[in-house]
């Protein structure tokens, strides 16, 4: 099948090599000149497990294509993705400018009638919207939600739960069936319904997933103030076969390009349509106070002794495995605790440029090279992201760098026993603090 991908961000990319792997002819297309030629010479700024190797051998098997022209693309192609940005405009509404932009220029240069498959986080209505629209063209546009993780996006685009396709008309299907069939376990994971429907998936599911994580944090409040552990409580839920065990670890919040900004746009969809969602809107505003709880636990720390304000933080990106800094509870963090008058020494192993670069202005933010450097004089180290070089490190080497021995760990990786077998104040989430012998 020849392919094309508009948009080579984290997912356009990440889908194209999956296709051209499987042999298909791809062709992904950018707006960002730079980008696209830095592709075509096998580089990518996207930190993702196996994407650069990924890469460099589908160009030289020569099944994907990068460019930045838009009518041999569109010329080229039988299905097109789209692929491209959905990001949040002040208020909270989904930026459509970029998905618009892609569907003008396809039925504006295409002289024959294309499948669009959108894969853009779009408000629910959107593809019917097109297909209205533009049906005087005869394009079929079809939604196909993608549910992919960064730090694990190949794995879950090669190995995924299911493809949901949205479509009206079941003869749209037998291209992109094709093409999902060597992805998926059965031919029941292959799931089709109206378009809608499957615009809603995509948020609903988000939604779901975050709602496990804020109702685990605010559990863990609870937990904090009775001595119970939030760890059993989620080995006892999670047992539960209807429960199941993902998503129900307790910290300092989600965050990243996606729960953030599909929760807002979620609210905000369904207000326009005079729904109420306080259910939805609570899965935000628990994210919100969990980390400004955590910071008060830092602050209150600090306040009851004679201490300089001075901490490491350990982790800047939302999650571990990604170099992404989007809506990242550790730099929210960092804000709060400079208006609190604290000094930053943050490591994270691979956002240092990003990093950097956001804090040039912040003389009170210092930005380490390495994990056992930015300790240095703090009375304190923050873990904010649960890397797993910061779960097998080296206490012993922590405790003598630091000038007080006192860890606040946002994730939960550190045991009672381990803090208790050196020697630290341990304020973990949602087990209660472990004092220093
Ligand atoms: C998410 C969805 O999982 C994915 O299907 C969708 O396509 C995009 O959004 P991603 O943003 O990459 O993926 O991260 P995810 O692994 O889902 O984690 C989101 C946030 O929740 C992270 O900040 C993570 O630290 C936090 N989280 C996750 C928890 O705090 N506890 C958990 O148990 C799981």
């Amino acid at each position: 099948m020849n392919i094309a991908v508009f948009g080579a961000g984290h997912i356009g990319l990440t889908t194209s090599l999956c296709f051209a792997e499987l042999g298909h002819q791809v062709m992904t297309l950018d707006i960002d000149a730079e980008k696209i030629k830095n592709l075509q010479s096998g580089i990518t700024e996207i930190y993702e497990l196996g994407l650069k190797e990924l890469l460099t051998t589908q160009l030289a098997a020569g099944t994907i294509r990068f460019t930045t022209d838009l009518q041999k693309t569109i010329a080229f192609s039988d299905l097109i993705f789209i692929a491209v940005g959905t990001p949040t405009l002040p208020g909270a509404n989904c930026d459509m400018q970029h998905v618009n932009l892609a569907v003008q220029s396809i039925t504006k240069y295409a002289s024959n009638p294309k499948q669009l498959v959108i894969k853009s986080t779009v408000p629910p209505g959107t593809n019917a919207r097109f297909a209205q629209i533009y049906a005087h063209l005869n394009h079929q546009f079809i939604a196909n939600p993608e549910f992919l993780r960064e730090g694990s996006a190949l794995l879950d685009c090669r190995k995924p739960d299911r493809a949901v396709i949205g479509t009206l008309d079941p003869a749209h299907i037998q291209n992109l069936r094709v093409l999902y069939q060597p992805f998926l376990n059965t031919q029941a994971d292959f799931l089709v319904m109206d378009p809608t429907s499957a615009e809603l998936t995509k948020y609903a599911a988000n939604a779901m997933l975050a709602s496990r994580v804020s109702l685990m944090n605010e559990f863990s409040k609870i937990c904090e103030k009775v001595g119970a552990d939030i760890d059993c409580l989620r080995t006892g839920i999670g047992a539960d076969q209807r429960i199941g065990t993902q998503f129900l670890k307790a910290g300092i919040g989600y965050g990243g390009s996606c729960f953030p900004k599909d929760i807002d746009a979620l609210i905000q969809f369904a207000e326009c349509q005079n729904v109420e969602v306080p259910l939805t809107k609570a899965i935000r505003s628990a994210n919100d106070h969990q980390l400004m709880d955590f910071k008060n636990k830092i602050v209150s720390h600090f306040s009851s002794r004679e201490l300089e304000k001075r901490v490491a933080i350990w982790g800047a990106s939302f999650k571990p495995e990604t170099n992404d800094l989007r809506e990242a509870p550790a730099l929210k963090l960092v804000q709060g605790l400079l208006v609190e008058g604290f000094a930053i020494q943050i490591y994270d192993p691979v956002s240092q440029p990003a990093l950097k670069l956001c804090f040039k202005d912040e003389p009170k933010v210092q930005v380490f090279e390495n994990q056992y450097q930015a300790l240095s004089k703090a009375e304190a180290l923050i873990i904010a992201t649960e890397w797993p070089q910061f779960i097998g490190a080296d206490l012993a080497h922590v405790k003598q760098k630091l000038n007080s021995a006192v860890i606040f760990d946002g994730r939960n990786i550190f045991s009672k026993a381990q803090m208790e077998k050196h020697q630290f104040m341990h304020y973990p989430v949602g087990r209660g603090p472990c004092a220093q012998s």
